[in-house]
């Protein structure tokens, strides 16, 4: 029997976890399709529940239902309800199991890829929706000593940094966490004095209406920092190339987009993600799509 893992989410036409995960499931020769389905928010539910049928192994939650699933399957693992995001549903014998694996690709491209170590190191998190959640929390797991965030929608903001020190509290982690208005001299000052800035909104995106526009100028941006762009597509986004121009060491989003489906495609399987295959397949969809 075929089985099948899907990617919901509205609009997908830019996806290309269909590509890199195919690329995977057919290394191991498993007869199982990775399909993409957009599907509207009223059919959400009824998509959901169809992910219970034996022949479905799990899916990809991805913009804008991470949040919108939680309360629609069986069970939420702690880090994802930390988050408040899912990004992978597992079927197990028709009971759907809710993860995040956002915060462990963008962790380990962090980690290997870039080669930063966040311990005692200043950051700046552009953006407070799902993707700014899973990085804030990911940063306070590694003790990173100061998080500001800024996002275009200040109380989003309050409320993430509001969250993220509670966790602080609760965990005995000592990181000062701050929110700020956007484009602010409260921001350009932690900009000045920070070592890591990663983007979680969507300004950059290919195809969204912002794909010109930068979060930030270049003259903010210090030379020893490390630039994160989480934007996949383009390869080098507006952000990235003025971080570049202006000596600052950068990463953009593809080796996370990767590394969070590999880790999705071992809770499926129980088999290990083969990178040296989804990585060139990843890349090779993206220059598809003119990234
Ligand atoms: P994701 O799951 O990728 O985080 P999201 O929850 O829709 O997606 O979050 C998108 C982020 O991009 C938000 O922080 C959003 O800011 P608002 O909370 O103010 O909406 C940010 N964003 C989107 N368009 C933006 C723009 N034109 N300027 C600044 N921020 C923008």
């Amino acid at each position: 029997m075929t089985q099948f893992i899907s990617v919901i989410g509205y609009p997908l036409k830019h996806s290309v976890s269909p590509d890199f995960q195919q690329a995977a499931l057919d290394h191991y020769k498993l007869d199982i399709r990775y399909e993409a389905r957009e599907i509207k928010a009223a059919d959400l539910l009824s998509a959901i529940n169809q992910l219970r049928q034996p022949q479905n192994l799990g899916a990809n939650i991805t913009v804008p239902y991470k949040k919108a699933v939680l309360p629609l399957i069986d069970e939420v693992d702690d880090f994802a309800g930390l988050v408040g995001a899912v990004n992978t549903i597992v079927n197990r014998d028709g009971k759907l199991v809710g993860f995040n694996t956002d915060a462990y690709g963008f962790l380990r491209a962090l980690r290997d890829d870039a080669r930063f170590k966040p311990e005692n190191k200043r950051a700046i998190v552009l953006g407070a929706g799902g993707a700014a959640r899973a990085v804030g929390f990911a940063l306070l797991q590694e003790r990173i000593s100061s998080l500001t965030i800024a996002n275009r929608t200040m109380a989003k903001a309050v409320s993430l940094a509001s969250s993220l020190a509670n966790h602080a509290v609760n965990n005995k982690i000592s990181t000062e966490i701050a929110a700020v208005p956007w484009q602010s001299s409260k921001l350009t000052e932690a900009v000045e004095n920070c070592q890591l800035i990663v983007n979680c909104t969507s300004l950059g995106m290919k195809g969204s209406p912002y794909e010109e526009e930068s979060p930030l100028v270049s003259d903010l941006i210090p030379k020893d920092a490390l630039v994160y762009d989480l934007v996949y597509n383009p390869l080098e986004t507006p952000l990235l190339r003025i971080a570049r121009e202006a000596g600052a060491n950068t990463i953009g989003g593809l080796p996370m987009l990767v590394y969070q489906g590999a880790a999705s495609f071992e809770l499926w399987t129980d088999r290990e993600a083969p990178l040296d295959i989804m990585l060139p397949a990843a890349r090779q969809a993206l220059t598809k799509i003119g990234g």
